[in-house]
């Protein structure tokens, strides 16, 4: 008999399959499972949707289909799960012509992309690393544009927890490392970013929202305002005030500005995470669309409020008052910047940071003043500070302590926030220049306490003349060599070697980049390593392929190399969830 159309498949017969209890039909699909219970007939698809194992050695009680490997249980009618970790099982069409039983081979929805935003919203909620997994892969196979993702997850995360998060950031991180990235690796880049917001905001209090004023101050009120809020901890007041800076209209800029003039109001709030959250939200609405200012921005308000800042901490007070020094510096500037302002075409960004990486603070502070009078815009030293934080990492000696490397990535997470946000705002007035050179300074001042980190300093591999010649030439091979170090530990100076080796050498650095990726999203990563690889891509794009340039990924990879390899835990939820999306039938397959 023919099928009643090309989608359907001959199951078998109503007796056969009442006499059996059940039939699996296979063919160019995936494998079908039919089942007769208490006379109805009802087909899915036969691997369960939590790890594959073939659901018809499963049983049947009272209308609940239950997998024997790890038990989840189903509605046998909507193939709905009761154990939400185990994901639904997708059913098909039955129909019965003439004692026979046919089914529908297609399991697609009417709206795929509906469907998996619907998955990824309950993934979320529920904190379900395969859900989310699935949800990821089923929105870009039904073609969703990588931002609406990224911007599902990130109002999920903005609203679902009462203030910005580590997830948030490795979200925001990972999005904007996307374009660097093979296709292949932005499946695993928008998953680690989802689930890791999804973990942050399992059994938080959702976040709620506060209104801007009803009246509209003029930006400089706004911007002294939340100053003011901040310095004394209020909050809520300075939420409203920021809401109602958005309201206004505010200008990113002006609102970069806004928000650095308070946060700075403290040293190196929270060892740079605060600053770098502000930074990273901004960046996250660069990606989403700054439509959504209201919802995402004053979440980084609670911990800007609430942050520590260094000048409570004796290391910046003894032996030499490096609060009082920066303060001093803060009254001179407007002086200097004023000389500066007639001089043009300063370059000297290279040189500023190796003056940025001395013994001495006084002459820090110099180094940084004469930058200025010689026409540094902030901008400039931002860039400065951010190679010189690099190069610490770079130079990170074997002899500290492995927690070390934490102290020496947050000078330079912080200095590539300060960098971003001081490009953000741009050339802005004398007032709003002071405020800018103070995160700068705030963040050469964390630099110089953490010199201890380059005593002695580890070599960096191609310095005076060194040619790596043991190592191998061929592109393909090197990057090979670099992912197999991530996979033991301890291979540090090696994977700097061999990053070393492949841009001496003239090969691409993009391939380069994507294999660093690569070494991350494979891992169960940590939150810092997610901001190293990111801060480094974006420091080494402004210099590009010079010796400044091979410095900053060799700091990256010497970060990565310390922190791999880990369980890779998260990687095996992702490649079953796309195992499974893909129809594969894991329980025939190896790993
Ligand atoms: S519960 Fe079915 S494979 Fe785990």
């Amino acid at each position: 008999m023919d099928a009643p159309n090309k989608e359907f498949a001959l199951a078998g017969s109503l007796e056969e399959l009442k006499t059996k209890g059940r039939l699996v039909v296979h063919g160019n699909h995936r494998p079908i499972l039919v089942i007769c219970d208490r006379g109805q007939v009802f087909a899915l698809d036969n691997r369960c949707p939590h790890m594959g194992f073939p659901l018809e050695r499963g049983s049947v009680d009272d209308g609940i289909l239950t997998c024997h490997w790890h038990h989840a249980r189903f509605d046998l009618e909507s193939g709905c799960t009761f154990d939400l970790w185990a994901d639904d099982i997708p059913i098909c069409p039955v129909e019965i012509r003439n004692g026979d039983v046919w089914v529908k081979t297609t399991f697609g929805q009417a709206d795929s992309a509906a469907h998996w935003r619907k998955r990824l919203a309950d993934g979320l909620a529920h904190d379900l690393g395969l859900v989310i997994a699935k949800a990821v892969h089923g929105q870009l196979v039904a073609d969703v544009a990588q931002a609406d993702i990224v911007r599902q997850v990130a109002l999920f995360g903005a609203q679902n927890r009462d203030g910005w998060s580590a997830g948030l950031t490795i979200l925001t991180a990972l999005a904007n490392l996307l374009p660097a990235l093979p296709e292949e690796e932005v499946y695993l880049a928008l998953f680690h970013g989802a689930r890791r917001v999804a973990t942050d905001c399992d059994g938080q209090a959702p976040r709620h929202g506060r209104a801007p004023l009803e009246s509209r101050p003029d930006p400089a009120a706004l911007k002294r305002w939340l100053t003011r809020w901040t310095k004394v901890r209020h909050r809520e007041a300075a939420e409203r005030t920021l809401l109602t800076a958005i309201g206004a209209g505010l200008s990113p800029a002006l609102l970069a500005d806004a928000l650095l003039a308070a946060e700075t109001e403290r040293a190196f709030a929270d060892t740079g995470h605060s600053l770098d959250f502000i930074n990273k939200a901004f960046e996250c609405l660069d990606l989403i669309g700054w439509e959504h200012a209201a919802a995402l921005l004053p979440t980084v308000v609670g911990q800007m409020v609430a942050a520590r800042g260094a000048e409570e901490s004796t290391a910046w007070r003894q032996p030499v008052d490096l609060v009082a020094l920066c303060d001093q510096t803060i009254g001179q500037l407007p002086e200097l910047i004023a000389v500066g302002r007639g001089v043009h075409g300063w370059s000297d960004h290279a040189a500023l940071a190796r003056d940025l990486l001395g013994e001495d603070p006084f002459r820090i502070v110099e180094a940084l003043k004469a930058a200025i009078r010689a026409g540094a815009a902030p901008a400039h030293l931002g860039r400065s500070l951010a190679y010189a934080a690099a190069l610490r990492v770079a130079r990170f000696g074997s002899a500290n302590e492995h927690s070390d490397w934490e102290t020496a990535h947050h000078a330079f997470t912080y200095a590539n926030a300060v960098h971003q946000i001081l490009e953000r705002i741009g050339t802005a007035e004398i007032e709003g220049q002071v405020t800018a050179v103070r995160a700068v300074l705030h963040g050469a001042m964390a630099l110089y306490l953490t010199r201890y980190l380059n005593v002695p300093p580890a070599r960096i591999p191609g310095e005076g003349g060194e040619q790596l010649d043991d190592l191998p030439t061929d592109p393909r091979m090197i990057r090979a060599t670099l992912l197999d170090a991530f996979d033991r530990q301890r291979q540090v100076d090696l994977a700097a070697k061999l990053v070393a080796r492949h841009l001496m050498l003239g090969h691409p650095p993009q391939a380069l980049i994507a294999t660093l990726a690569h070494g991350v999203l494979r891992e169960d990563a940590g939150f810092h390593a997610y901001q190293m690889l990111e801060a480094g891509v974006r420091q080494f794009n402004v210099w590009g392929a010079t010796e400044e340039g091979r410095h900053i990924l060799i700091a990256v990879a010497r970060y990565l190399a310390a922190h791999s390899p880990t369980e890779r835990a998260a990687l095996q939820t992702a490649d079953i969830a796309m195992r499974l999306m893909r129809g594969g039938e894991l329980h025939q397959q190896g790993g």
